[in-house]
């Protein structure tokens, strides 16, 4: 089976990765990929092949899997997913792992989703939308602080904004929609309540009608320890959540997945893929703070090696609407992924920079342990260099949850480049409640 996996990041690594230890695949190409990917063997299927083709170049991505007769397209990313890529593959009777189009408004528009999950009972934060500048301003200085702002459409995850008075809620609604600052994404803006609590990220993958839940797990969005700093795109993660007890689980699925999807099947929304829910696991139960329609990043990084299925077998029982005939197996072990990233990073970083420290495999040869490259790429003389804010997602896994970090922190300073940084304290929350 040939195989295009779209997207470069560390997800997609993780992705290519777990692919290329199906027996049953024999080619992977990955669209653009990274120096990383460009160097994961798999057990039938050689090395990996990069090719020069962005992941939202639908046109090139459809031509390429025309042209390689690809058996199977995997998407990293959401935005070639709410571009329609998994319809138009369709139409060319190709098969691509996904929701289609109107599947992935659930993360496409906010608020869609958010009138969706209110209309069906479905536990959210409360909230408001608006079009117009004044109206939205106004609510924020009547209603006043905690308040949070978001643009309605994609905005790679920057599109929100936690206000702590009705004045910087106002000031977040004149950034979106009297300055424009996310375009198109930003026209329509979603006010909402703060939710207290812990977070969690579910991972589910459904055909539509089974959903399958993958191992709890929980990001770290700010930039530095103690959670301060910063939002950023993720700086590790680990699996499982603890706050996501046996309870909690089956509260999210029985009051949050299955209602989301017999919503979307009553609106004519067939759903087959991804399905993730970002929570907030407040003292009243859990409440959906956002879906994603792929998996998250760097959750993926930590919640794939757990996973002990052929991914490949579990696509294609998605694919036919038969995922009732394949569980997902999981190992008992626990991982956990601590992201190094750019100095700077999320603001501006230097591009560029030589990375050391890595064998030719761009690995660290450590028991337990995977290099996941991010935003990596090969200089000018053929070295390893930096080329995005994240670069790796050092994953380790271990017997136990202190056997995870022992390894993953071990290993962590032994890769350097010129400002590199990561936070020392993942999976601290699971600490703090006594686990090891
Ligand atoms: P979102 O992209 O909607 O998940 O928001 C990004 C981050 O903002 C979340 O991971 C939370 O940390 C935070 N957040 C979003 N909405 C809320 C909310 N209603 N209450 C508290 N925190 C929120
Ligand atoms: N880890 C957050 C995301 O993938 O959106």
């Amino acid at each position: 089976m040939k195989v295009l996996v779209v997207g470069g990041g560390g997800r997609e690594h993780a992705l290519c990765w777990k692919l290329a230890q199906s027996d049953r695949v024999t080619k992977i190409y990955c669209a653009p990929g990274n120096a990383g990917i460009a160097l994961t063997r798999g057990r039938k299927c050689g090395t990996v092949e990069c090719v020069d083709i962005g992941a939202e170049n639908l046109d090139g991505l459809l031509r390429f899997a025309r042209r390689e007769r690809i058996d199977l397209t995997v998407v990293g990313p959401e935005a070639p997913l709410c571009a329609g890529l998994v319809d138009r593959w369709e139409v060319e009777g190709l098969a691509a792992f996904g929701p289609q189009q109107r599947g992935a408004e659930l993360e496409g528009s906010k608020v869609f989703t958010k009138t969706l999950l209110r209309k069906n009972g479905i536990p959210t934060a409360d909230f408001n939308s608006f079009r117009d500048a004044e109206k939205a301003i106004g609510y924020c200085l009547e209603h006043g602080g905690p308040l949070v702002v978001k643009a309605d459409g994609l905005a790679s995850g920057k599109g929100v904004v936690m206000a702590q008075t009705g004045e910087e809620a106002a000031a977040a609604v004149r950034t979106m929609l009297i300055d424009g600052a996310f375009g198109q994404a930003g026209t329509t803006v979603v006010i909402e309540e703060t939710l207290r609590g812990e977070e969690a990220s579910i991972l589910a993958l459904t055909d539509g009608r089974t959903i399958a839940v993958l191992p709890s797990a929980q990001d770290h969005k700010r930039a530095f320890d103690g959670d301060q700093g910063p939002n950023t795109g993720g700086m590790g993660a680990y699996s499982p959540a603890p706050v996501v007890t046996p309870e909690v689980e089956d509260r999210i699925v029985r009051e949050i997945l299955v209602p989301t999807l017999h919503a979307l099947n009553r609106e004519e929304r067939p759903y087959k893929g991804v399905l993730y829910a970002g929570l907030m696991i407040t003292e009243q139960g859990p409440k959906v703070l956002e879906y994603n329609v792929r998996f998250g990043d760097p959750e993926c990084q930590c919640v794939l090696p757990r996973m002990t299925n052929d991914l490949v077998d579990v696509i294609e029982k998605i694919m036919q609407g038969k995922l009732d005939e394949n569980g997902v197996d999981v190992s008992p072990d626990p991982a956990v992924c601590v992201v190094m990233a750019s100095g700077g990073y999320p603001g501006s970083y230097k591009k560029g920079v030589p990375i050391h420290g890595l064998d030719l495999d761009g690995q660290l040869g450590l028991e337990g342990v995977t290099v996941f490259h991010s935003g990596t790429s090969r200089g000018s003389d053929g070295k390893l260099v930096t080329t995005g804010g994240r670069v790796f997602g050092i994953t380790a896994t271990g017997r136990d949850l202190s056997e995870a970090l022992g390894r993953v922190y071990d290993a962590a300073p032994r890769i350097v480049f010129e400002g590199g940084f990561y936070r020392k304290d993942i999976a601290h929350r699971a600490l703090n409640r006594g686990h090891s």
